[in-house]
């Protein structure tokens, strides 16, 4: 496979698991469309075109110094500058973060409109949702903008390294994982829900070194209730008042990929159990689901940089 197919790729599954459905993201992107063709012709020159194509903005292709065949992959979740020269050392064809980087990170709050959508999944009214997220949506664009982007890219060119970034997608994909098990075993109590996820070995791996889940509101013997799994995909943490109207709409448990103490303290006010499953393990399980796509097309997989990788390829 070539960079762009395992882009591609990427992309296609990001949409089957995206809980907005196939349908859902290509209206988000004619509406884009809808949107460019008003622009000047001055605001058209500044316009990311990828986004009237690309659904999920925090996800791009970097660098291609060397467009061929690519047979070893470097990937990791937290990849820096020390995985890209790894990546030189060691010979790998291709280095491919979780995390995004340059114009992915830059654009890490476009992808968070998707969070209204899984808010309004479990029971809360669109308006409601899209009034929360405007402001966190903001709040996130004006956090990531004074970042320097593209440090590992700009070391990436000077290396002659391919570096892409695969994160929606894959966050897609270990939400859509999640969502499918809870509604299929329903566990009752929290430790039914904690032993269910140590039960995926990914969570269990990172149970033995302490990044395991782990109840932040709430105590073993309570009740689930509904368990909303609306903190694992959609860029990052969303507005801390939506647990009050997560509350309201019926929701009991809101399983997370991590928490920051704000919204934990909100969610405890709300009476809403937060399980954390683990930031490590749930990118991890989101990029192993994709990564088995690379390993059945025989590309070899070396895993660094906070990657728990678990193969689900039969052999
Ligand atoms: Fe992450």
């Amino acid at each position: 496979m070539k960079i762009k197919e395992i882009f591609n790729l990427a992309i296609k599954m990001g949409m089957e698991a995206d809980f907005r459905g196939i349908e859902g993201v290509k209206k988000v992107l004619e509406r884009k469309k809808k949107k460019y063709e008003k622009l000047s012709q001055k605001e058209k020159e500044l316009f990311d075109l990828e986004a009237l194509e690309n659904p999920y903005l925090d996800t791009r292709i970097y660098n291609i110094a060397e467009d061929k065949e690519i047979k070893k992959v470097l990937t990791g979740i937290q990849i820096d500058g020390e995985e890209i020269i790894l990546a030189k050392e060691i010979g790998a064809d291709l280095v491919l973060a979780h995390h995004p980087m340059g114009k992915g990170l830059a654009n890490l709050a476009d992808v968070m409109e998707l969070q209204c959508d899984v808010l309004a999944l479990y029971g809360v009214p669109i308006n409601v949702a899209e009034g929360l997220m405007k402001i966190r949506i903001e709040e996130v664009a004006r956090t990531t903008h004074p970042y320097i982007h593209e440090k590992p890219v700009d070391l990436a060119k000077i290396l002659k390294v391919n570096l892409m970034n695969v994160h929606t997608p894959a966050d897609n994909l270990a939400a859509k994982f999640l969502k499918d098990l809870v509604e299929e075993k329903k566990p009752e109590r929290i430790s039914d829900l904690i032993d269910l996820l140590l039960e995926i070995p990914e969570y269990k791996e990172a149970a033995k070194t302490g990044a395991g889940p782990k109840i932040f509101v709430g105590d073993k013997e309570r009740r689930c209730g509904k368990i909303a799994v609306t903190e694992i995909t959609g860029g990052t943490e969303g507005s801390p008042k939506i647990y009050e109207k997560l509350a309201i709409s019926g929701v009991g448990t809101v399983l997370a990929m991590h928490q920051s103490e704000e919204h934990r303290k909100e969610a405890e006010k709300a009476y809403i159990n937060v399980v954390v499953a683990g930031h490590a393990p749930s990118d991890s399980l989101g990029m192993n689901l994709f990564l088995d796509e690379l390993e059945k097309r025989g590309i070899e997989i070396i895993p660094c940089a906070g990657l728990i990788r678990v193969s689900r390829v039969k052999k």
